[in-house]
């Protein structure tokens, strides 16, 4: 490249750079909607060819305080002009420490608590199960049904959803079983669930070779389905009965998106080890594992970390990231958007009682509408789901899927949001679903 060419071309149009990145870039790596970024500001953003779209994505509950909020942006520009990188595990730095010290007050619970920084959600994960390991010196672990824990080959082995994370990647990781999560829309309660647990105690893994149990509170990819309080306390009594760690994977829930700033808070429940990424820097890769400190030093020194695990730019980020949501109250205001949003979500399924299954929106801003033909949980609508993605994208919105039956819209707006964008969101959600019938 010349000295004198931009880095930041942007002058083709959405297809052209979809033709491109078709040809370039594996197919494995797809994308949710063929809308190249030009710029994006708190919960907008602009393509290429100067259209703006709502986003209700947030880069899958990422940019909880909004793409590009001042406060970070100026934090990481003072960072990035004194140093980018000289890797924590070499010659460490003052925000990491001070980070770390902000996370062990804030994760839930009065153990004394240790954190270690990585890059991404998955090798939080995948750290989790290595430090429960060394800390009981055993092997299994234990997921649910519909999990997401993330794409390398452990986190992958967790999470409970074949397709697309699992098809063609086999052989899976072993000592690794699966459970069902109670979904009361599908019939799965928590004592169904906590009866197959039991189960799977008496003919997979016996409950004193198992390291963990590692549950998402509100699973994510799987369909936004809230975990039960009560699940939650019965996975706290169990692990505790047979010196089990229990894992909170808070990587989507996490970080005031949920209207509490963890969300095993709502059970009340102190969780042994927890993960968190996407929201902690508002866009910069940084990923961690909290947990009691006894635990967490297991490990020996070195045993646990990376190359860019804990990097200044993302820890300097972070800490602006947990100032903003101090100053703008958007723990609660996390709250107050699931309210508004599932207010009008609720106006919609009585209009479409037959389409839309179930709103949950009992989670702050991890909000969801279940898509079903006949008004039955059991005959999910992706094909719908997928055509109101695209629609609602053509109006100006950005809409994601999940679910294990790809059938549910999830909501993930900025917690920073002002009213009137969301309710303009909403309107165009509704207008695109009403087109898409
Ligand atoms: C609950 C949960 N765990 C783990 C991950 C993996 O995180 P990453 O994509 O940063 O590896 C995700 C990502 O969506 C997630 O939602």
């Amino acid at each position: 490249m010349s000295s004198t060419q931009p880095y930041h071309q942007a002058t083709q149009s959405n297809a052209d750079w979809q033709a491109r990145k078709t040809a370039a870039i594996a197919r494995g790596q797809g994308n949710a909607v063929s809308v190249y970024v030009e710029r994006a500001s708190n919960a907008e953003l602009w393509d290429v060819e100067g259209r703006r779209y709502i986003d209700f994505a947030t880069g899958i509950a990422v940019c909880n305080t909004g793409h590009s909020h001042p406060t970070v942006v100026a934090a990481v520009k003072e960072q990035v002009d004194r140093f980018s990188h000289t890797c924590v595990m070499v010659t460490p730095y003052d925000s990491a420490v001070r980070l770390a010290e902000k996370l062990n007050d804030l994760a839930p619970g009065d153990s004394p608590k240790k954190t270690i920084f990585v890059t991404t959600g998955a090798e939080a994960v995948e750290n989790t199960i290595k430090i429960a390991r060394a800390h009981t010196g055993r092997r299994g672990v234990i997921a649910f049904n519909g999990g997401f824990h993330g794409r390398t080959l452990l986190a992958m082995g967790l999470t409970g959803k074949i397709t697309p994370y699992k098809n063609l990647f086999g052989p899976f990781p072993g000592e690794v079983y699966h459970a069902p999560f109670p979904i009361p829309f599908h019939d799965v309660s928590v004592e169904d669930s906590l009866r197959a647990l039991k189960s799977l105690f008496k003919v997979d893994l016996a409950p004193e070779d198992c390291a963990a149990i590692i549950v998402e509170p509100v699973q994510g990819e799987g369909g936004f389905y809230p975990a039960p309080d009560e699940f939650l306390q019965a996975l706290r009594a169990i692990c505790d009965e047979h010196g089990i760690v229990l894992v909170a994977d808070e990587i989507q829930s996490g970080f005031g998106r949920t209207g509490r700033f963890f969300c095993s808070e709502y059970a009340g429940i102190e969780a042994d080890l927890i993960t968190t990424a996407k929201g902690i820097a508002g866009g910069y890769p940084l990923a961690a594992v909290v947990g009691k400190a006894e635990i967490m030093d297991a490990p020996l020194p070195g045993g646990l970390g990376g190359t860019y695990a804990g990097s200044p730019v993302g820890c300097t980020a972070a800490l602006a990231v947990l100032d903003v949501i101090k100053q703008e109250n958007l723990v609660y205001r996390a709250g107050m958007i699931g309210q508004q949003a599932g207010k009008r979500l609720a106006g919609l399924q009585k209009k479409h009682p037959n389409v839309i299954g179930e709103i949950r929106a009992e989670r702050g801003a991890m909000i969801a509408m279940e898509l079903v033909k006949d008004g039955d949980a059991q005959q999910p609508d992706a094909e719908l789901t997928k055509r109101l993605v695209a629609r609602a994208c053509e109006n100006g919105l950005i809409l994601l899927s999940c679910g294990v039956n790809g059938n549910v819209i999830r909501l993930l707006p900025a917690l920073t949001i002002p009213e009137d964008i969301l309710d303009e969101g909403l309107d165009i959600l509704e207008t695109s679903i009403a087109e898409c019938l």
